[in-house]
């Protein structure tokens, strides 16, 4: 049985995040209405998670001695990583010491923060299907992958890197010493391998969120939320909308996909499954253990949003995961570099109904920063992404006078 304590009192449930961007802030939001004490962290103050936690602090999270103090200092219940890059190896030591619980466990952690970790175990140990790939470490191993096994189009990778940065679409030789490059200045940390990957043609890609989530009896449950639509430009996602229609039987695949590898993963937790569909072919392409950007829809399309849901399946609390209209979301990117920025037309884009804004507080813009994202409902989902790109467009971001 989950009992919660009283935050800022000796029997507080006490959940650290591990960093504190747009979705981190909406998994503490959820956290904090369910009574937990929270602690928000990220490499720079004044984070969008900062601004609603409990305590607010700012480390390298990828350097292992800093987390180590960090979470000792703290002492938190459960640890709860927000994004990739971060020190696994910490986890993994205060996990199997028994000094914290991390979500949705430190394996899942550490095989998720790079391509390569998840991509073996899912086409490998897994064997589901995937694009044909190769790890390359050097420019001349990545024109070879591709001129033995990948071919022409592929899509160069960071091994580590996330948002589409460093990655590039190659349609023949003359593009592979740009996309090396590219990668390697893009990749998070210097002198990084890269994936290659067959270019697969889809039909459309969905993100299909799934729970973790105990029952009745204290055994986890899966629970599939409605598969979610979503185009990219530039590896980023820029409009997301649920429910995607889906022939039924690319659908059973695409869970039976989720099931295996969040089977195998484990632990308690909301993913984010990433699939490329054409006709009834499903690829598994990648999973994030947490809330998934192309998610932040079900803010306005179900009764318990992706974060209510992961704060729900970490406290072992029961989750729904019904649709309760058809909606879509729309990015609204920074367009430009600068401080303190200003939102104009918030009004305007409130006026088009069935919207909801959400401004993420971000201290800094950059161009391709995502600043916020407009919401829309309706019951034909097609006027619903009618509505949120008609929303963000209403708002731009402006210097401050
Ligand atoms: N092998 C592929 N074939 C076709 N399209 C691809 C392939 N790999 C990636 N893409 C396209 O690029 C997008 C981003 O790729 P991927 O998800 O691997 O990168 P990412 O940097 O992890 O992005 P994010 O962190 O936003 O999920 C995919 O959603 C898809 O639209
Ligand atoms: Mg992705």
């Amino acid at each position: 049985m989950t009992t919660i304590g009283t935050p800022l009192s000796p029997s507080a449930t006490k959940v650290m995040l591990l960093g504190s961007g747009e979705l981190g802030k909406e998994v503490l939001i959820a956290l904090q209405r369910l009574g937990v004490e929270t602690v928000a962290v990220d490499r720079y103050s004044n984070a969008p998670g900062h601004q609603v936690a409990h305590h607010a602090r700012t480390i390298a999270m990828s350097d292992p001695a800093q987390l180590t103090a960090l979470i000792t200092t703290e002492k938190p219940d459960i640890v709860v990583p927000e994004i990739e890059a971060i020190a696994t190896s910490v986890l993994e030591t205060l996990e199997a010491a028994g000094q914290v619980r991390v979500i949705p466990n430190a394996r899942a952690a550490r095989l998720t923060m790079d391509r390569e970790g998840i991509r073996r175990l899912a086409a490998e140990t897994l064997g589901l299907s995937t694009s044909p790939y190769r790890f390359c470490d050097s420019i001349n191993e990545l024109q070879a992958a591709i001129d033995d096994a990948i071919g022409y189009p592929c899509v160069v990778k960071p091994a580590m890197s996330s948002s589409g940065k460093g990655q590039t679409k190659i349609d023949g030789p003359q593009d592979v010493q740009a996309a090396w490059d590219y990668a390697m200045a893009g990749g998070r940390v210097s002198g990084a391998r890269v994936i290659v990957e067959g270019f697969i043609d889809f039909d459309y890609e969905i993100t299909l969120l799934t729970v973790r989530a105990l029952g009745p009896d204290g055994q986890v449950e899966t629970h599939f939320c409605e598969p979610i639509g979503h185009t990219q430009v530039a590896g980023d996602y820029v409009e997301s909308w649920q429910p995607h229609p889906m022939h039924p039987a690319a659908l059973l695949k695409a869970q039976q996909i989720a099931r295996s590898v969040t089977d195998n993963l484990g632990g308690q937790s909301i993913f984010g499954v990433e699939l490329f569909v054409k006709g009834e072919e499903v690829w598994f392409s990648e999973v994030s253990p947490r809330p998934h950007d192309t998610g932040l829809v079900t803010m306005i399309t179900q009764w318990q949003n992706e974060f209510e849901l992961h704060a729900r399946a970490i406290l072992g609390l029961p989750v729904s995961t019904a649709l309760k209209s058809p909606g879509a979301s729309a990015v609204i990117y920074g367009g430009l570099d600068a401080q303190g920025v200003v939102f104009e037309g918030v009004d305007e884009a409130l006026r088009v109904a069935q919207t909801e804004l959400r401004l993420f507080g971000k201290p800094e813009s950059f161009k391709k920063r995502r600043m916020g994202v407009a919401l829309a409902y309706d019951d034909d989902v097609n006027a619903a992404r009618e509505r949120a790109k008609k929303a963000a467009l209403c708002v731009k971001v402006r210097a401050a006078s």
